[in-house]
């Protein structure tokens, strides 16, 4: 296949499409089911400056490299590479990798967006079940066991975010974030004022932000290292494919920069309201689907006024869930149409990919014979390729392709008009950035 040089590429409305739709891909759910864990555990108030400090130094340069590579390129995540260098290039490999992540990584995001509708599904007409331990835990096995009902509800998670894509980059994906985006910091806001108003909401500031040193540990670091990059998506050419349909004279800094305050913001907030909920009915904290599926479910039933807030907690979900979905298929899709596919042909194999792929994934999880791999489940061992080998590799090289190949004209004058903003940035982008990723990594592959 030849890449097709006549499709016209499409452009972004506005640059707040392009914000909006960034900042929904980055926003998701790990930050609302990792990032309140993690900062519990490693012992809040330094943790959170660490953590603070790793978004300024290594998820924003990486961001911004992403991004520069795109627009620059205006081609997708793999052929970028080829474009930027005038000639084939080998880098594009790690435009490949990112590409496989994001199919691994969608595949078991859909079963993820299966339990979120069945939970916001039951929010609403079962809410009476979330009362006790033992309904909320049948609840659980139900939507695991209740095998054609459950895939039932991943097809629609599928379907909805193929949709959206379908409809295209301006009218699909930037549409969609320009809704679901504003609709979520709302939902949030009000979820804030609502805790504000529980018994727990001090205690959950105090240690969210009180600076216990002991419970910080070099583990911990590299805890916050993993997750800044996490969060905004990094490593898997999303943002070098939005990137792409973004105008030439676009100021990618300060738009970069805004993503990043969002994505944080979002992840203090979710981690304000969590812990609130949880201190005040003086329950166990969790992490992960255990967290969202288990434990806030039957603190809901317990709080006043818990139906609309499990609801309202539910559909903030949902958006967060919809729209990191939607920007993975956009870098699959980028890259076949670019090789001259057309963008229907393009959907519809990855479609047919996705389901087949998220099966297996969906009978990991369901069956009463778990399909394992390797000694993981299905799931988990796309979870752990995807996260612990794919995602650092290709971000690595991405900002190493950013920082040390692209010289003239070079992308530090370009983006940092300041000289002292670029002397940060270049230490940072250089130096800080392609460390802290190799140091988690290694974490990562070796131990754990
Ligand atoms: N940024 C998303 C989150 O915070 C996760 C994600 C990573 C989504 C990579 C897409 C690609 O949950």
């Amino acid at each position: 296949m030849k890449e097709s040089m006549n499709t016209p590429r499409a452009v972004w409305n506005n640059q707040f499409g392009f914000m909006m739709s960034a900042a929904g891909s980055a926003v998701g759910l790990g930050n609302i089911w990792k990032f309140p864990y993690i900062t519990g555990m490693n012992g809040g108030g330094f943790f959170v400056l660490f953590y603070l400090l790793c978004i300024v130094c290594v998820a924003l340069p990486v961001m911004i490299a992403e991004i520069y590579i795109g627009q620059k390129s205006r081609s997708n995540a793999v052929n970028a590479f080829c474009v930027l260098e005038k000639r084939p290039s080998s880098w594009k490999i790690a435009g490949m990798m990112g590409v496989l992540a994001t199919i691994l990584i969608l595949s078991f995001y859909a079963v993820v967006g299966s339990w979120i509708f069945y939970f916001l599904q039951q929010s609403i007409f079962g809410f009476e079940r979330f009362a006790t331990r033992e309904g909320v835990q049948h609840l659980f096995l139900e939507m695991t066991e209740l095998a054609w009902v459950s895939f039932g509800y991943q097809l629609v998670f599928i379907l909805a975010t193929f949709g959206v894509v379908a409809a295209g980059v301006t009218a699909g994906i930037e549409r969609l974030n320009k809704t679901l985006i504003p609709g979520l910091v709302c939902i949030i806001v009000l979820l804030l004022l609502y805790s504000s108003q529980l018994s727990g909401f001090s205690q959950a500031c105090k240690f969210l932000f009180a600076f216990n040193m002991e419970a910080f540990t070099a583990g911990g670091m590299l805890e916050a290292v993993g997750h800044s990059f996490f969060t905004v998506s990094a490593g898997v050419g999303i943002m070098i494919t939005y990137g792409s349909y973004l105008r030439s004279d676009a100021k990618i800094a300060p738009i970069a920069g805004t993503i990043v305050i969002v994505d944080t913001l979002v992840a203090l907030a979710s981690g304000v309201i969590i812990f609130t909920i949880v201190f005040s009915e003086q329950a166990a904290m969790s992490e992960g689907p255990v967290l969202i599926f288990k434990t806030l479910p039957l603190l809901f039933a317990q709080i006043p006024g818990g139906q609309f807030i499990a609801v309202m907690f539910f559909l903030l979900v949902t958006f967060t869930a919809l729209t990191s979905s939607v920007s993975l298929v956009e870098v699959p899709v980028a890259y076949l149409s670019d090789k001259g596919m057309s963008r229907k042909a393009a959907l519809s194999s990855l479609l047919c990919c996705i389901t087949c792929l998220s099966f297996f994934c969906f009978l990991s999880v369901s069956a009463a014979e778990p399909l394992t791999l390797f000694g993981l489940t299905v799931f988990d061992l796309f979870d752990q390729l995807s996260s612990k080998v794919l995602l650092p590799i290709s971000g690595f090289l991405f900002v190493l392709f950013f920082g040390y190949k692209l010289k003239s004209p070079s992308p530090f004058v370009e983006l940092y008009p300041a000289v002292w903003v670029r002397a940060i940035m270049k230490v940072t982008t250089l130096v800080v950035a392609p460390s802290a990723i190799a140091l988690v990594a290694v974490k990562l592959l070796l131990f754990s």
